[in-house]
C-alpha cells in the first residue's frame, strides 16, 4: 500500500492550529462543492484544542454553509457529555457553538448510554448518514496520536481485526480504565483527507517511530493509511523533534 505522507512543522502548536483550520475550510469548501455536504470526523484529547480555537474564529467569515456540515467524532469516552472528559463537550465548547445559528449537524456519539448501546446507536447514525455505503467514507477525518502509538481509541495490543464487519466499536481501555466508542481502523482509513494533529515534546518519540523510522512499526496510528488518499501531518517542533529522516 503506497501511502504518500505529506509532513508539516510548525514552530508552535498555535501555528500548527492556523494550518489545520485552513486544511479544515479548503476540505469543506472543495466538499460542498464537489457533493453540496461535507462530513468530518473529529479527533478527541487535547492536542485540536488550538485548531478549535481558530476554527471558530474564521468560521463566521469562511463563506461556508454549516447546515451542510455534518460533525462526527473519531471516538468518545463512555461519559455523558457535560463531562470534563467528553470530547464533544471540548468541541462543543470551543468551535461548533460558535458557528453562526443555526450551526452545523451534529452527530454525537452518545457516551451517556451503555458502551455497547452507544456503538450500535453510532453504527446506526453512520449507516443513515452514509446511505449505501458499507464502510462510511468522510470528508476529513482529524486524528491524534497517544504516546504509545494509539490513535482514536484504537490502542496497541487490540485485536483489530475482530472489529471487522463493524463501523464502530465499544471497547474496554485497561490503561485508562475507561469504557469508549470508537471508529474501526477499516473507517478511519478510508476517508477522503486524513489529517494528524500531533504536538507537544511527549509526542516526539513516537512520532519519530511512525514517521522517521523503518515503517516497519505496527502502532493503530500507523495503520491508519489511504491507499489513493492523502495523509498529512501537521506537528510542532516539539511534536517532530524525534523524525531523524523527515
Ligand atoms: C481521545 C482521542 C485520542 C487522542 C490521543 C491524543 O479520545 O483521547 O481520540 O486518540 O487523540 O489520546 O490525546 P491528546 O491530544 O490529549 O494528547
Amino acid at each position: 500500500m503506497t501511502v504518500r505522507r505529506c509532513l508539516e512543522i510548525f514552530e508552535t502548536a498555535e501555528a500548527a492550529g492556523v494550518s489545520g483550520a485552513e486544511l479544515f475550510l479548503g476540505a469543506a469548501r472543495e466538499a460542498l462543492t464537489a457533493r453540496g455536504r461535507f462530513t468530518v470526523a473529529l479527533s478527541g484529547g487535547s492536542s485540536p484544542i488550538p485548531l478549535f480555537r481558530c476554527l471558530a474564529e474564521e468560521a463566521p467569515r469562511a463563506g461556508i454553509d454549516w447546515r451542510a456540515v455534518h460533525v462526527f467524532w473519531a471516538d468518545e469516552r463512555c461519559v455523558p457529555p457535560e463531562h470534563a472528559e467528553s470530547n464533544f463537550r471540548l468541541a462543543e465548547g470551543l468551535f461548533l457553538s460558535k458557528l453562526p445559528a443555526p450551526g452545523a449537524v451534529i452527530h454525537r456519539i452518545a457516551g451517556e448510554e451503555s458502551p455497547d448501546e452507544a456503538a450500535r446507536r453510532y453504527e446506526a447514525d453512520l449507516s443513515a448518514s452514509f446511505p449505501g455505503e458499507e464502510i462510511p467514507v468522510f470528508d476529513l477525518l482529524l486524528l491524534g496520536v497517544g504516546s504509545d502509538g494509539h490513535t482514536a481509541s484504537l490502542f496497541p495490543g487490540m485485536d483489530l481485526d475482530g472489529f471487522s464487519g463493524r463501523n464502530a466499536v465499544a471497547v474496554y481501555v485497561e490503561k485508562m480504565m475507561s469504557h469508549r466508542v470508537t471508529l474501526t481502523l477499516p473507517v478511519l482509513s478510508s476517508a477522503r483527507r486524513i489529517v494528524f494533529f500531533v504536538t507537544g515534546a511527549a509526542k516526539a518519540e513516537i512520532v519519530g517511530e511512525i514517521l522517521g523510522g523503518s515503517g516497519e512499526v505496527h502502532y493503530p496510528a500507523a495503520l491508519v493509511a489511504a491507499s489513493e488518499n492523502h495523509v498529512s501531518w501537521l506537528l510542532d517542533r516539539e511534536a517532530a523533534s524525534g523524525i531523524v529522516n523527515p
